[in-house]
């Protein structure tokens, strides 16, 4: 009853997942992580040598889209959600820093863009949904009932990236780190098609200096007071 769609965008590496995915449960919501989407589409990519030094052979890309197929399945020891590229599990693969470091160049190229939302647009259909990326409130989304633009300092989201990455990685290097937070933002923002804006009618939540539990308390709070706004 009353369920809404919560979007929520914002900067490379502010924590936007975890945010959704504890609202998500909290809301006894679907959460969809649309960035894991175009990861899978550059792993894709990067191991089918559509990606030449940097390049992108986009001609070739486009011809292949109808083979990536992109699906999401709960871990049932963890319980959390993971990416399948074509049917593998890639959930740990698309964290690292070569999927890290083309990304955001992938997510330029618009027939991608164009698959990629229409895919999420059909998993929000019922609403009852958390969705994180750089455009939901934009554009696949754009009549959602909560919108909430995320982010925090550039070098306190690199800490937050290095501690995660260190524990799985211990060759990681801070400097690199921080250096793709912000190439990816640069061109997050800067790209011509479904740039990373705020939504005028979002939320900003800088969570630099918050907890998790304090960052979802105040979600939680944002939520309900639509939830219950939309009951009567
Ligand atoms: O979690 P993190 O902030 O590192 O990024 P992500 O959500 O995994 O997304 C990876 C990249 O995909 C972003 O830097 C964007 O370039 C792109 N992306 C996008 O263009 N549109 C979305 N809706 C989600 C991600």
């Amino acid at each position: 009853m009353g369920e809404i769609i919560v979007a929520i965008d914002g900067h490379s590496s502010c924590g936007k997942s975890t945010m959704a995915k504890m609202l998500a449960k909290e809301l006894g919501y679907l959460y969809l992580d649309s960035g894991a989407m175009y990861r899978a589409v550059t792993l894709y990519a990067l191991r089918n040598n559509l990606i030449d030094k940097g390049k992108i052979k986009c001609q070739e890309l486009i011809d292949q889209l109808p083979k990536i197929k992109i699906g999401f399945s709960k871990n049932q020891e963890t319980g959390k959600s993971e990416t399948y590229l074509n049917g593998e599990n890639v959930e740990n693969e698309i964290r690292q820093l070569p999927v890290s470091n083309s990304v955001s160049s992938i997510a330029t190229v618009a027939e991608v863009r164009k698959r990629m939302v229409k895919q999420q647009q059909s998993f929000g259909k019922d609403k009852g949904i958390v969705m994180d990326g750089r455009d939901i409130s934009t554009i696949v989304f754009p009549d959602a009932e909560l919108k909430i633009f995320m982010t925090a300092l550039p070098e306190i989201r690199a800490q937050r990236r290095f501690d995660e990455l260190k524990m799985k990685d211990s060759s990681v290097n801070f400097e690199d780190i921080l250096k793709n937070v912000k190439d990816r933002d640069k061109k997050d923002t800067n790209r011509k098609i479904s740039p990373l804006k705020i939504a005028p009618d979002a939320i900003i939540l800088d969570n630099s200096h918050l907890t998790r539990q304090e960052q979802l308390t105040w979600a939680v709070e944002q939520a309900n007071k639509i939830i219950e706004k939309n009951a009567c």
